[in-house]
């Protein structure tokens, strides 16, 4: 348990991407901090975020949404109503079986990469801002990988792009917002022992996600677009 000023409201956290890996670890870092949670999963199993569902005497509550789903995208804003959530994490995020040149990824692989990591954050994002407080924080799992500047190694080419144009589009939606207070987050968690991640990656994803879900209230009130670290380090767009 993490200390925490326990005279602040607590956060209310929408959290999607839940099921596994950086997810399920940013969910328990979340409950940690005393949030109530509402942690998103696309199908049945996800034994170890039930468990810390029923461990967490009613503050983490399950739901379902595929985010390249359009049509379950806008069956969970009518579903949470008038839910209003101070945070709303977006997490969910794919990379590809190989680590193939662009020259020779399959088209509908690239497409994959692409839609879930770069398109479906953003439209969600799009559907669901009106259930996120007006002075509240959207956040939005990138990579170091995202950075163009940063990029001076190559290798999963796909994964790195589709990052990169998930911060565009997050570039585009904050400069269409610019009046809007809420606090907009493209987060770098590090390497990750994850099935993305790999199983050389540095990082436990406890690890990662109590250091990135302390970035994220850290920056509470903040406004604007930041590209952060783990460690709230601006990252070179
Ligand atoms: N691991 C790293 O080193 C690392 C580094 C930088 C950034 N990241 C980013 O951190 C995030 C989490 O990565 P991870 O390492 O925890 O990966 P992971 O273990 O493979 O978990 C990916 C999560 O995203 C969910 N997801 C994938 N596609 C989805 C969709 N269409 N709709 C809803 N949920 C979907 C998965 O749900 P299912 O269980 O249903 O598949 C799973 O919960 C990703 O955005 C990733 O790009 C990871």
């Amino acid at each position: 348990m993490t200390d925490r000023d326990t005279t602040a409201p607590a956060d209310t956290v929408l959290l999607v991407g839940a099921s596994r890996g950086l997810g399920l670890a940013l969910a328990a870092a979340y409950l940690d901090r005393g949030a109530q949670v509402v942690a998103t999963v696309r199908g049945d199993d996800h034994p170890e975020l039930r468990r810390l569902a029923e461990q967490g005497d009613g503050a983490l509550t399950i739901e379902h949404v595929d985010i390249d789903r359009p049509d379950e995208v806008e069956a969970l804003r009518d579903r949470l109503g008038g839910a209003r959530f101070t945070v709303l994490h977006v997490n969910a995020g794919v990379t590809h079986r190989e680590d193939l040149t662009v020259a020779d990824i399959d088209t509908d692989e690239f497409i994959r990469v692409m839609v879930t990591n770069a398109l479906s954050p953003l439209r969600l994002i799009e559907r669901l801002d009106g259930v996120v407080d007006p002075h509240g924080t959207i956040a939005v799992m990138s990579s170091g990988q995202g950075s163009i500047a940063n990029n001076e190694r190559g290798g999963f080419e796909v994964y790195r792009a589709s990052k990169s144009a998930l911060n565009q589009l997050m570039r585009s939606y904050a400069a269409r917002h610019r009046d809007d207070p809420r606090t907009l987050l493209l987060l770098a968690p590090g390497w990750v022992r994850t099935a993305l991640g790999g199983p050389g990656a540095r990082l436990t994803p406890q690890e990662s996600a109590v250091d990135v879900v302390e970035t994220v209230l850290a920056q509470r009130g903040h406004g604007g677009l930041q590209f952060l670290d783990r460690h709230a380090g601006t990252v070179a767009w």
